[in-house]
């Protein structure tokens, strides 16, 4: 499989707007303070904690980590190039908040069922894993058919994941992110031409432009749609 790069490079999850209202979401379920500590696997290019950093100056860096180092990643967290699981085994620190954002579908059933294990070990009292993962039925991001055939085949196998996830945490609480997009249809074919999403990374180049073709026909000048995400939360 090809490396997602492209997924919060000047989208709309990269957006101030964005990153704002999902840290509101975020501060209903974690009450953030100068001492919070945070671990967000599979962070990107951190826009999240650090925009965390900034309105909280936490005593202790934020830490990301991520497979791949992307350029632009926000400077005024800790960034880490190492996969979730090997750094929650290896370090035997804890945190209030370990989030994983769109991020679990990257892991096999036996490695989120490992690397749930450790986690939990990993938290804080009072502490809290918060998994974010796109809602698997009627889902609204805007796709070709190929990209929607591979979209959907994802979306069955997070529903797998969200099995295990509720075996292995058992007292979870669900609820939802809504964030409205309103993105013109030229950024958008941009986005997809730069495969910004994990189904678009293994279509062939002329089905990526055979795609793009489809949905400038579907479209006209702006695209709306919500983006929608499930929160599975797991309190300690
Ligand atoms: C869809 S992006 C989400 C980025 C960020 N959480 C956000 O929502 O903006 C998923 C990220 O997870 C990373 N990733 C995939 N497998 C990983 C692993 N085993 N450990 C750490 N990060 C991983 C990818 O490289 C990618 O940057």
């Amino acid at each position: 499989m090809k490396k997602l790069k492209n997924w919060d490079n000047q989208t709309w999850l990269s957006s101030k707007n964005y990153i704002n209202q999902f840290n509101k979401f975020l501060n209903k379920r974690v009450k953030f303070n100068k001492n919070t500590k945070i671990l967000d696997i599979g962070c990107g290019r951190a826009n999240i904690i650090s925009n965390l950093e900034k309105k909280y100056k936490f005593k202790e860096k934020p830490i990301g980590l991520d497979i791949i180092e992307n350029k632009g990643i926000k400077k005024n967290i800790i960034f880490k190039k190492i996969d979730g699981y090997n750094y929650l085994k290896r370090k035997n620190e804890k945190y209030d908040l370990i989030l994983l954002k769109q991020t679990i579908h990257f892991f096999s059933p036996s490695t989120l069922k490992a690397l749930l294990d450790i986690a939990k070990k990993r938290l804080k009292i009072e502490g809290k894993i918060l998994i974010f993962s796109l809602k698997t039925t009627n889902n609204k991001i805007p796709c070709f058919k190929k990209m929607k055939q591979k979209l959907d085949s994802s979306l069955k196998r997070d529903e797998k994941l969200f099995k295990i996830i509720k075996k292995k945490l058992k007292r979870t609480n669900e609820s939802y992110f809504h964030f409205d997009v309103r993105i013109s249809k030229q950024k958008y074919l941009k986005m997809v031409k730069s495969r910004y999403i994990s189904c678009l990374l293994d279509l062939k180049n002329n089905e990526i432009l055979a795609g793009i073709s489809e949905l400038k026909s579907k479209y006209k000048y702006q695209i709306k749609f919500t983006d929608t995400l499930k929160c599975i939360s797991y309190r300690k």
